[in-house]
């Protein structure tokens, strides 16, 4: 061959990786795998294959778990952490760091052994996966040398049931991994079981690093073992990362539980492209989009929206690249492709294409003849409710439509039930910084994709679950305040009848849009003193009164793009108003409650107003130290319309403790008042009056907590509920929000005291806000 035939050509060679050393690890556990709990390998007794799908051939066989092997890892687990817990600061960092460093001496062989595992480029695996799981051991162990100096008001959640997918398995495991331990939690985690293997060289690696015995448990097997760690009653957390419909299924299961919970799900992340990208560069951000990971990638912006005007010119260019596109074994350290994971993936990312409507693309690059490979795919022309346009596909399948103007874009970002993250191009930066608080999404990438990195925040809005994994917000999901919420409340619920006209000396009705109006139910409940004599009667909201509350809600969204300078105004203003009536309202706590502290109830109610007042232009995003030319600015968001159950002890301070903190970051609310008092906060509607509340922020509806609860909690158009409430509806709570995977945050029977820290501080504001992590990338 001639070098000017090579030129013209210009034609790749193979380059493949050897799997020599993988093999050899391989055979040396005889291509056998048992569990890995409390330090040592233990058999069981049932096993499966794990294969290797650019090929199909079998890897090793994988331990499928019994209830008994789940027992002995959590109660492993269980005795480790109680030691863990006590380590230093900088004992737990030191491990961390080992682990970091092992698996940076040993990335080649995790890398190779993940690719043949999982069917992923070498070049991705090599490049990313595996340098980004050392990246969250070494930033992980500097929190946890931190935690004492910078958390000093929290601690570990105590044992936490790991389970993760098969798309990314090692990053997953460090992702979940890291984090736990660095606060003091011990971990039983299950890999998904087409990828098993590298879970169980991490095991291996933990004995080297001095990891102690039962810290760490490796559990394999399938769903079906998933579901015994999350039911299993001595776990205190279940950190899960799959498909939204497991999701769903492991909130149902876990509700009431005690169990804290985070998810982190699907997504149809929209990539918008404006008429003044730059194209070329937006064309390999597509290709990075949905072709990283055969698109099997949770945040995958698997949604094109193309401004109208340049969609031809944009969809030309990107058939163009689709047809230099190379797949091929995954080990080729020259293929842009690999293998989807499996026939069962395959079956459904095949079906999914071949049953559209929209005009498909595939370039016609020759695919391997063996193994599970599927082309890249774009499908154009689909109208915007098509079912592409909503589910996520999980594979190589890129959906697109075209939008005319910017609000039509955000329109249509919006426009789906998920919100991992969005990817938006343009070269104008006011645009793309328009744009981003508007989009519904717990990432935002500006002229880029897939960006990570453990100083930065991952996670979801919506449908794509709660909870965010990397810097110190990822924090709060491993660690808990250090007060200890557990005397179960005691019931002061005096029995209150449904009664006709009697003893009404007031008209109290319910707050919604501003207005007081009469509630649907045409039903009152009669409200009784400290001594059981009836005082007056409060409307028995329903389900309509939600409704229309709902309403007024939506229509105040743009409260939460306010300044946080206006609504400190506004509650310094409240405060203002309700100390103008403090012996009024402290006479009131008093008649009704008959206690003598009635006074410093108001006088603290005032004070926490201030409080939220002077945080509301204080409680800041910050800007992340990422390894790259970017900046990673994590911005704390309003979450949008919540509903909350308040303390039934203290009516006036309860309630001001919970509408204040959501008031301040910009949320809109409705607020359940203490079932047994309430009209101490029907008196406070005046106060809003002459507050300049905006209509819709604040709505107030009276009436019963237990049938409430779970109006609000199965509301689709409610984002997220709290509860104080005396009665025991957390499950209810819990189990209802299963409907749109709102946000919950409730007591599960225990009291506040809402007189101490236990009562206000960061809690709250952390619990009312969402952490969006922006990304814009620097630099010519
Ligand atoms: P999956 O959600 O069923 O599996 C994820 C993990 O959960 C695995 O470790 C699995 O063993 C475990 N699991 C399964 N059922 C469980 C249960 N009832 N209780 C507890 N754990 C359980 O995902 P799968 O079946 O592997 O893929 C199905 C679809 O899910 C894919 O087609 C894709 O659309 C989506 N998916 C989304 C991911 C994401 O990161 N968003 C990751 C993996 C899959």
């Amino acid at each position: 061959m001639q070098i000017k035939s090579i030129f013209d050509k210009m034609d790749y060679g193979a380059a493949p990786e050897s799997a020599r050393e993988a093999q050899n690890w391989l055979k040396n556990h005889n291509y056998t795998f048992g569990n890995f709990i409390n330090g040592k390998w233990k058999q069981c007794e049932d096993h499966f294959s794990t294969v290797n799908p650019a090929n199909d051939q079998v890897l090793a066989k994988i331990g499928q778990s019994s209830p008994s092997d789940i027992d002995s890892a959590v109660k492993a687990a269980r005795a480790a952490q109680k030691k863990w817990s006590k380590e230093s600061d900088h004992a737990r960092a030191r491990i961390l760091y080992a682990i970091a460093r092992l698996l940076q001496k040993n990335s080649r062989l995790f890398s190779v052994l993940e690719t043949l595992d999982n069917g992923k480029p070498i070049r991705e695996s090599r490049d990313i996966d595996i340098p980004l799981a050392q990246r969250h051991f070494y930033y992980h162990a500097g929190m946890a040398q931190l935690m004492q100096a910078e958390l000093p008001k929290r601690s570990p959640i105590g044992v936490c049931g790991q389970i993760i997918p098969w798309n990314f398995p090692l990053l997953m495991l460090s992702w979940k991994i890291a984090p736990a331990i660095a606060m003091g939690n011990a971990v039983v985690l299950k890999p998904a079981e087409y990828t098993s293997l590298t879970a169980l060289l991490f095991a291996e690696i933990c004995t080297s690093a001095g990891v102690p015995n039962g810290l760490i448990n490796i559990v394999t097997g399938d769903g079906k073992v998933g579901e015994m760690i999350v039911g299993h009653k001595d776990i205190n957390k279940i950190a899960f990362t799959g498909s939204t419909e497991v999701g769903k299924l492991i909130r149902e299961r876990t509700a009431g539980s005690g169990k804290s919970l985070t998810l982190e799900l699907g997504g149809k992340s929209p990539f918008v492209v404006f008429d003044d990208a730059d194209l070329d560069s937006a064309v390999e951000g597509v290709v990075d989009a949905i072709w990283f990971n055969q698109g099997q990638v949770c945040c995958a912006g698997s949604r094109l929206l193309v401004h109208e005007a340049i969609s031809e010119k944009f969809y030309n260019k990107l058939r163009n690249r689709m047809k230099n596109l190379r797949l091929g074994s995954p080990l080729d350290k020259s293929i842009d492709m690999g293998a989807i994971i499996d026939k069962k993936q395959h079956k459904k990312i095949s079906g999914m294409v071949s049953q559209t409507k929209g005009k498909v693309f595939q370039a016609s690059s020759p695919l391997p003849q063996e193994g599970c490979f599927f082309p890249p795919t774009l499908i154009t022309d689909l109208h915007t409710a098509d079912p592409l346009m909503h589910e996520e596909i999980f594979g190589p399948v890129l959906v697109s439509t075209t939008f005319r103007t910017p609000s039509e874009a955000i329109e249509l970002s919006n426009n789906t039930t998920f919100g991992l993250a969005a990817s938006v191009w343009s070269e104008n930066i006011n645009l793309c910084l328009e744009l981003a608080p508007k989009i519904k999404a717990g990432v935002i990438w500006i002229n880029g994709t897939n960006m990570f990195d453990a100083a930065a925040g991952f996670g979801g809005v919506k449908q794509s679950g709660f909870g965010r994994e990397g810097g110190w917000e990822g924090l709060l999901a491993y660690s808990k305040p250090k007060n200890q919420f557990s005397p179960k409340i005691k019931s002061t619920l005096v029995k209150n009848q449904i009664s006709k006209a009697d003893y009404i000396d007031r008209t109290a009705k319910l707050y919604i849009g501003g207005k007081q109006c009469r509630p649907d139910s045409g039903y009152s409940q009669s409200i009784v003193d400290h001594n059981g004599k009836p005082v007056t009667q409060v409307p028995l909201s329903n389900r309509k009164d939600i409704r229309n509350a709902v309403e007024a809600m939506n229509s105040a969204k743009n409260w939460s793009h306010s300044t946080a300078h206006l609504r400190a105004q506004i509650l310094y203003y409240m405060a203002e108003n309700l100390s103008a009536r403090r012996a009024e309202f402290a006479n009131t706590l008093q008649a009704l409650t008959g206690r003598s502290d009635a006074q410093t109830e108001v006088e603290q109610s005032i004070q926490r107003l201030f409080f939220y007042a002077a945080w509301s232009d204080k409680f800041d995003g910050s800007a992340r130290s990422v390894p790259f030319k970017a900046v990673a600015l994590v911005m704390k968001e309003a979450i949008g319309n919540c509903g909350v159950l308040c303390d039934n002890q203290y009516p006036l301070l309860g309630f001001i403790s919970v509408m204040a903190p959501l008031f301040a970051t910009g949320n809109r609310s409705i607020i359940i008042p203490s079932e047994t008092f309430s009209p101490v906060v029907t008196d406070f509607y005046q106060v809003l009056d002459t507050s300049d509340v905006p209509p819709g922020t604040i709505n107030i509806l009276t009436g019963k907590h237990a049938d409430l609860a779970i109006e609000l909690a199965g509301h689709m158009d409610i984002e997220s509920v709290w509860s104080f409430s005396t009665s025991d509806v957390s499950r209810d709570i819990e189990k209802a929000s299963v409907s749109n995977l709102k946000r919950t945050w409730v007591n599960n029977g225990c009291g506040r005291d809402w007189n101490t820290e236990e009562g206000f501080g960061r809690e709250f504001l952390e619990n009312a806000t969402e952490n969006k992590t922006i990304w814009i990338p620097y630099g010519e």
